[in-house]
């Protein structure tokens, strides 16, 4: 019933994005394509060459040369740099604090958007999540989802995170970079975080991750019978 749709799932951090969208993936039998992940491994590259994260035109001659690959399936979706396993590396702190910059510089954009379409081709259906895939990569898509929750949600979610993770308990400071990494993602020139025209606007703030994935299949089904 679902063949061959193009679901992008766009929306801040911290609104169950990346565990709804493999879960919507997997209840779909879709391939799932995690965008963020691409940034974060050229932002890894950008580090480990030791350039300056700020430095817009460094940055910009380095991304040409960044060797990446990210995994096409919900349960194994392994990030490689040059063809070594960084998943939990772009995942840590020094990368989490390092992508907004490079990701606003657009000659970063421009060949991950080129690389981000052609990974999306293809007959099978298809889960794309990120910021920009209803708007810019992927402006044909099937189905537009855009998550929301409340700063406040996503930030007690994320804190809750860090604990589980051992780190330390620290809602205010969570919430101020929350709030930090909105700013820098909605105001940017190239590509700011925003929702298509005609994404479907889902607020997750009083969801469980089950009830999302529901209603986005919903969605999905109600989408995948208005074409026939
Ligand atoms: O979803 P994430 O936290 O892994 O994303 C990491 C960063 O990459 C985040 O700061 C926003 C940026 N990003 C983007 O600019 N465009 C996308 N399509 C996906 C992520």
């Amino acid at each position: 019933m679902t063949d061959g749709l193009v679901i992008a799932v766009d929306g801040p951090a911290g609104t169950g994005k990346s565990s709804v969208s493999k879960g919507l993936a997997r209840a779909l039998g879709a391939r799932y394509l995690d965008t963020g992940a691409m940034y974060r491994l050229v932002t890894l590259a950008v580090l480990r060459s030791g350039i300056d994260p700020a430095d817009a035109q460094a940055v910009a001659a380095a991304v040409d040369g960044v060797e990446l690959s990210v995994g096409h399936d919900p349960d194994e979706d392994r990030s490689l740099l040059a063809g070594e396993d960084v998943s939990a590396e772009i995942r840590g702190d020094a990368v989490t604090q390092a992508v907004s910059a490079v990701s606003a510089v657009p000659a970063v954009r421009a060949r991950l958007v080129e690389l981000q379409r052609r990974l999306s081709d293809g007959s099978d259906s298809v889960v794309v999540e990120g910021r920009d895939i209803g708007t810019v990569v992927l402006p044909d898509a099937d189905v537009k989802i855009f998550l929301t929750a409340s700063a406040e949600e996503r930030a007690r979610r994320r804190n809750n995170q860090n604990v589980a993770g051992g780190q330390a308990d620290d809602y205010t400071a969570v919430l101020a970079d929350v709030r930090r990494r909105d700013h820098l993602d909605s105001t940017r020139t190239v590509s700011p975080l925003r929702a298509a025209d005609d994404a479907i606007v889902v607020d997750t703030s009083d969801m469980t991750e089950t009830e999302v994935v529901a209603h986005l299949q919903d969605l999905v089904h109600q989408r995948a019978g208005a074409r026939r």
